[in-house]
């Protein structure tokens, strides 16, 4: 059932985070007005200089708004002083130290149940990217359109790192329940998108013993529950190099944590870079949209940043939201803000450094702008 009105936390987070949290914002804000939604905003302050501040990494009683939120944006996190990550004090708040926005990363996904990390990569048509530092045209945008879905509560992710006599040992952990969950998550979607009908299991199952346990319990699920679904099996090395080499053999990637964040990273080059990059940590209900993007503290202030990543964070929101209230509106929020960071990105002209070099660049606020224009000429 739609609802008179969606409540949405905002964690702008450290560095770029506000700056592009700010734009995607003020393009819910557009969407709201233009297909009559109500959205409640509330921002949240967080991350690495918070936690610099306050020693905590944002004030009592967050965890439970994002709980209670219809969804969650979140910008980025990270901090920096004198070129240092900020980490968290052993024991404040965590045993072990931790980068400071951790909570609003790795707990909320824990503690929300976010199991699957949804990243598309997809080359919208006129994005050119970087090869040799020169901005290149290279491949042709419908051989690029494929997800990553990254298993987003375990593995190497458990905060838990322990002291051995000659080093320390972070455990890979991988358990049945939270692989299944995630396994079926890729399968259900292959069967939505109607592509290839195909799921490539990607691990590094050949040497990692969890990893194994990963891929049976995929082939498992597989077989048994998606026969109309192809099975699909990678190693984590030669598949970066296939990723760059034949995006169009993919359609629906899955893996464990650790794999999925860097395959994610590498699978953004191919689609104009991480400006462009956006994901949402899915639960049964709860969910958290972001740009996949870090917080970038050196192009922090600046009005640099290409803010349609958090956009595109916004469009997976709308469309998420919308499946699960059965609103239409929403859905067509989230097509026409996809075919507004498409049509700017085709017309090639108001883009950020990275898009489009720096003597022509944008600012990061004037393509949030031309998004909104862009929207309101569409509707
Ligand atoms: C991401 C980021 C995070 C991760 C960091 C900031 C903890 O790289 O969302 O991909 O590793 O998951
Ligand atoms: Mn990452």
């Amino acid at each position: 059932m739609p609802k008179q009105s969606y409540y949405i936390v905002a964690l702008p987070g450290d560095g770029i985070g506000p700056e592009v949290l700010s734009c995607a914002l003020d393009v819910l804000s557009t969407a709201g007005q233009l297909f009559r939604i109500d959205f409640q905003v509330e921002e949240i302050p967080c991350g690495g200089h918070y936690y610099a501040e306050h020693e905590t990494e944002w004030p009592e009683g967050s965890f439970e708004k994002c709980e209670k939120a219809d969804a969650i944006l979140l910008g980025a996190v990270g901090h920096e002083v004198d070129g240092k990550t900020v980490f968290t004090k052993p024991g404040k708040p965590y045993p072990e130290p931790q980068l400071a926005g951790f909570a609003q990363v790795i707990l909320n996904r824990q503690k929300l149940g976010l199991y699957a990390n949804v990243r598309p990569v997809k080359l919208y048509p006129g994005v050119k990217h970087k090869i040799h530092g020169v901005l290149k045209q290279v491949w042709d945008a419908d051989k690029v359109d494929y997800v990553v879905i990254r298993e987003n509560t375990e593995d190497a992710y458990t905060g838990e790192t322990n002291s051995i006599p000659d080093g320390q040992v972070t455990p890979i952990r991988i358990t049945r329940t939270a692989t299944e969950r995630v396994v079926r998550y890729a399968f259900n979607l292959a069967r939505r998108r109607g592509k290839q009908h195909k799921v490539t299991c990607v691990d590094k199952s050949n040497i990692i013993g969890a990893h194994r346990f990963f891929r049976d319990v995929f082939r498992e699920v597989g077989g048994r529950e998606f026969p109309d679904i192809k099975l699909d099996y990678a190693y984590v090395d030669a598949f970066c190099q296939w990723q760059i080499r034949n995006p169009e053999w993919y359609d629906v990637v899955v893996g464990p944590n650790l794999v999925g964040d860097i395959i994610s990273d590498n699978g953004a080059t191919t689609a104009g870079g991480l400006g462009l990059a956006a994901g949402g940590n899915i639960g049964d209900e709860h969910a958290m949209f972001e740009p996949i993007h870090g917080s970038a503290p050196k192009h922090a202030g600046k009005d640099k940043a290409n803010p349609m990543a958090a956009i595109l964070a916004v469009q997976m929101m709308l469309d998420w939201l919308g499946t699960r209230h059965e609103d239409s509106r929403l859905h067509r929020a989230a097509q026409q803000v996809e075919a507004a960071v498409a049509a700017l990105l085709s017309e090639g002209k108001t883009l950020t450094y990275d898009l489009i070099g720096e003597e022509q660049a944008a600012r990061c606020s004037e393509v949030g702008a031309a998004v909104e224009e862009k929207l309101r000429a569409m509707a």
